[in-house]
C-alpha cells in the first residue's frame, strides 16, 4: 500500500479528499497534518476529526501544526462557511483530546525519516508545513517519494484575489520555498486543471443525494459552497480541487496529460503576490521542477468519487 501523509486545511474540499483516501484499501494513511488556511487551526483540526468519525477511522493520528502563514495575515476562504464545513446545522461532536501532542511539522519529519523514500506527501492547503520542514531539515525532500500539491494557477486568474489561487496566496513564501527547495518529484494540480476536469452539476447532484451516510454528510457540509459555486459565481461544473488531487495521487493513471516545467512563485507583486510563475519557454535554462497536470480521465475519477460514498 502507498504510504501517505496528508496535509490539510479542512475545509469542504479537504473533507471530501480525506473521504476518498479513507475509502481506499490500497493506501496507508500514516498521518493527517492540519494547517491554518481555509479556517483557523482549531476548526481545521475539529473538521478533520469529524470526517474521521463519520468514516469510522479515528485510529488515524491527526496532528496540529502552523497557526499562521510565514509572512503577514492572509484573508480566509469565505465559501467554506465560518467553521470550514459550511456551518453544519447539526455539528458532529468530536473529542479534541484525540489530537496528537507532537507538532505536525515534527511528525512529518519523523515519519519521513522512519520511511525513507516511501512517503507520498499530499498537500491540499497552504504549504507552510513543507517550508518549515525544509528549514528544519534541508534534505527533507530527498527522503520523500513524491509530493502532490493542489495549488497555483496558470492563467493568472485568482480565486481569492485578482491574481492568485488560494493555497499559494495564503502562504506565498512557503509555496516559493517548496518549489525552489523541495527537490523531489512534485506533481501539481492547478486551479484551472481542477476546473477544466470537473463534473457536470447533474452528476454532482446525484452523488450528494445517494442514500448513504457518507453522501448525506457531504451534502450537509458542502451545500453552502456548492450553492456559492453553482448559483452565485456560476461555475459551469463542480470543481473537485482537493478531491481530484487526491485521486491523481492514489492512482496516477488518472492523469492523462501533463507537462514538466520549471516553476516558481511571485512573492513580490501586489495583485499577483502568490501567483504561480511557469517558465513555458525555458528562458531561465533551469531543469523542470514541477509536473503540471493538465488532463485527467474524468470517468475514472468519477468512479472513485462514487465508490467513496458507498
Ligand atoms: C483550494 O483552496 C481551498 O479553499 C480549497 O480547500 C482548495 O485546497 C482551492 O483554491
Ligand atoms: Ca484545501
Amino acid at each position: 500500500a502507498t504510504k501517505l501523509i496528508i496535509d490539510v486545511d479542512t475545509g469542504v474540499d479537504d473533507s471530501k479528499a480525506l473521504m476518498l483516501a479513507l475509502s481506499r484499501s490500497d493506501v496507508e494513511i500514516l498521518a493527517i497534518t492540519c494547517v491554518n488556511g481555509n479556517v483557523d487551526i482549531d476548526n481545521v483540526c475539529r473538521n478533520t476529526l469529524r470526517v474521521l468519525k463519520v468514516c469510522d477511522r479515528l485510529d488515524i493520528p491527526v496532528y496540529k501544526g502552523a497557526c499562521r502563514s510565514m509572512v503577514g495575515n492572509r484573508k480566509r476562504a469565505d465559501a467554506h462557511g465560518s467553521d470550514g464545513q459550511g456551518d453544519l446545522m447539526n455539528p458532529i461532536p468530536v473529542d479534541m483530546s484525540l489530537i496528537q501532542s507532537e507538532h505536525a511539522v515534527n511528525a512529518i519529519l519523523r515519519i519521513t525519516d522512519e520511511n525513507p523514500g516511501e512517503i507520498t506527501l499530499i498537500a491540499l492547503a497552504p504549504l507552510t508545513h513543507i517550508a518549515l520542514a525544509l528549514r528544519l531539515d534541508p534534505d527533507f525532500g530527498g527522503k520523500l517519494k513524491e509530493v502532490f500539491i493542489m495549488g497555483g494557477n496558470i492563467e493568472g486568474r485568482g480565486n481569492i484575489n485578482l491574481g492568485a489561487e488560494f493555497n499559494f496566496y495564503a502562504d506565498p513564501e512557503a509555496a516559493y520555498i517548496t518549489l525552489q527547495e523541495l527537490k523531489c518529484p512534485v506533481n501539481l494540480l492547478s486551479l484551472e486543471a481542477a476546473e477544466a476536469n470537473g463534473q457536470e452539476w447533474e452528476w454532482y447532484d446525484r452523488w450528494v443525494n445517494m442514500d448513504t451516510k457518507k453522501s448525506r454528510f457531504i451534502k450537509a457540509f458542502s451545500s453552502k459552497t456548492s450553492h456559492y459555486c453553482k448559483t452565485l459565481i456560476k461555475h459551469p461544473k463542480y470543481s473537485p480541487y482537493d478531491l481530484l488531487t487526491m485521486a491523481t495521487a492514489i492512482d496516477q493513471t488518472v492523469i492523462t496529460e501533463s507537462v514538466e516545467k520549471w516553476c516558481t512563485v511571485e512573492i513580490g507583486g501586489g495583485h499577483t503576490r502568490g501567483q504561480l510563475v511557469i517558465d513555458w519557454a525555458g528562458k531561465m535554462g533551469n531543469k523542470p521542477n514541477v509536473k503540471i497536470i493538465k488532463k485527467v480521465n474524468t470517468d475514472k475519477a468519477k468512479s472513485y468519487f462514487m465508490s467513496m460514498v458507498m
